[in-house]
């Protein structure tokens, strides 16, 4: 297959040049960087940006009255505008900084504890991540309520008929992956939250591997609470965000409290504060909320429904290309998927796969994927999975397909 360069009108070398650890080489080889849903790697302006704040701007955010708070704070809570037009938030004060994706959901499932009974259901979809299942887990285990998992088709897809059975049951939570991370497959988010509120269920949507591929519209989508990490969005690690319409925020239980959390304090009561500061206590990551918002302002320039174009261009390429390299097995694959292809050499350790890639400067993920319910499912005990972003190009894919050629050949 040729990629139609058509879909790529933009200069997309000049994009990728703006990411400095794509230019480096290991051994005799350009690195080929196919572990993006693990972490995608950052443009120079998010370090910029970051550095720039410890350089110049360096202050504690909402608590002194000198330049170089004010300064801090400005940049700080501008991001949460950013964050809030970038998912289309109804409002700024439904935008909770968390440290990342897991942290989110441990702060939906603590804080939901006084409104959980014994046996009321939690369903969870199969494929979820393990940060989507521990945290209910954990959950259950303080309230007595009961796990249901949402069972997948033959082909790995959320079935939606064992859903819909599944909701007869009332659930009172239904936690959800907008996208697969191990197999980049893409949940029907909009009708799987509607069919959920139907019956009064509370909606999380795990919107990790989905932020930086898919435009997302909370409202469209019509969730109680949708949750990402920066540093999947070409954004800095220990930043991530927890979006929850205000009525359900407003009666989580804060996970953390302390500092930045409260309106009054006394040794006989305290009162929490308004949010979106009542979920943000103590000292925020606040040069990493000012890289995710260089790095919002760094997507919102790019022609994005061209690189979105440009990303499923090259899936379908790597798909074939897996597919016409012979004795692979590929999991998961849907008309559409997203991000990431799972594969397996047949007969051959995805860990071995894995490091003969890595000789040859191919970077892979292989394992579990934190997703041991869905390779238990798949009958797998891992795999291996590549993954794109929007600098990955065509000669990536080549240089993978290449490589693990030369695994086969040196393995089979
Ligand atoms: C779908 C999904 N959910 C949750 C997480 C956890 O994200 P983090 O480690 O940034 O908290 C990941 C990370 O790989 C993920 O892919």
């Amino acid at each position: 297959m040729k990629l139609a360069s058509s879909v790529v009108l933009f200069d997309h070398q000049a994009l990728r040049d703006q990411f400095p650890a794509l230019k480096q080489t290991i051994g005799d080889h350009p690195l080929c960087y196919l572990d993006t849903a693990a972490t995608s790697q950052k443009p120079q302006v998010v370090i910029d940006a970051m550095n720039e704040y410890y350089q110049f701007n360096n202050a504690n955010v909402h608590r002194a009255a000198h330049q170089l708070s004010t300064r801090a704070t400005q940049q700080y809570e501008a991001v949460r505008l950013q964050v809030t037009d970038f998912i289309n938030a109804s409002q700024s004060q439904e935008v909770i900084f968390t440290h990342g994706t897991t942290e989110s959901i441990n702060m939906v499932a603590f804080g939901l504890t006084s409104q959980i009974k014994a046996n009321d259901v939690i369903l969870i979809d199969t494929a979820a991540h393990h940060a989507n299942i521990v945290p209910w887990q954990e959950l259950a285990k303080r309230t007595g309520a009961v796990i249901k998992p949402i069972p997948l088709t033959a082909d790995a897809q959320l079935d939606i008929t064992a859903f819909e059975q599944l909701l007869l049951l009332k659930p009172k939570v239904v936690a959800i992956s907008h996208v697969s991370n191990a197999l980049g497959t893409v949940n029907p988010i909009n009708e799987l939250v509607a069919k959920a509120k139907a019956v009064g269920a509370l909606t999380l949507v795990d919107g990790a591997q989905a932020v930086a591929h898919l435009s997302v519209d909370v409202q469209q989508i019509d969730c109680d609470f949708y949750v990402f990490s920066g540093h999947k969005m070409y954004g800095p690690t220990g930043v991530g965000i927890l979006y929850g319409r205000y009525k359900q925020l407003d009666q989580l239980t804060p996970m953390l409290t302390g500092g930045e959390m409260i309106k009054t304090v006394s040794f006989n009561r305290t009162v929490f504060g308004a949010l979106p500061n009542r979920l943000e206590a103590g000292t925020p990551a606040i040069a990493e909320v000012i890289g995710l918002g260089a790095a919002i302002s760094f997507l919102l320039q790019l022609p994005r429904e061209q690189l979105l174009a440009h990303e499923q261009q090259l899936m379908q390429y790597l798909q074939q290309q897996l597919q016409k390299l012979g004795d692979i097995e590929l999991y998961g694959i849907a008309p559409i998927n997203v991000g990431a292809v799972a594969f397996n050499l047949q007969g051959e350790h995805h860990q071995d796969v894995g490091i003969l890639l890595d000789q040859q400067a191919v970077a892979v993920r292989c394992g579990h994927h934190c997703a041991m319910p869905l390779m238990a499912s798949l009958n797998l005990n891992g795999c291996c999975r590549a993954s794109i972003g929007i600098y990955t190009n065509k000669q990536d894919v080549d240089q993978f397909i290449h490589a693990l050629n030369a695994v086969k050949e040196l393995l089979l």
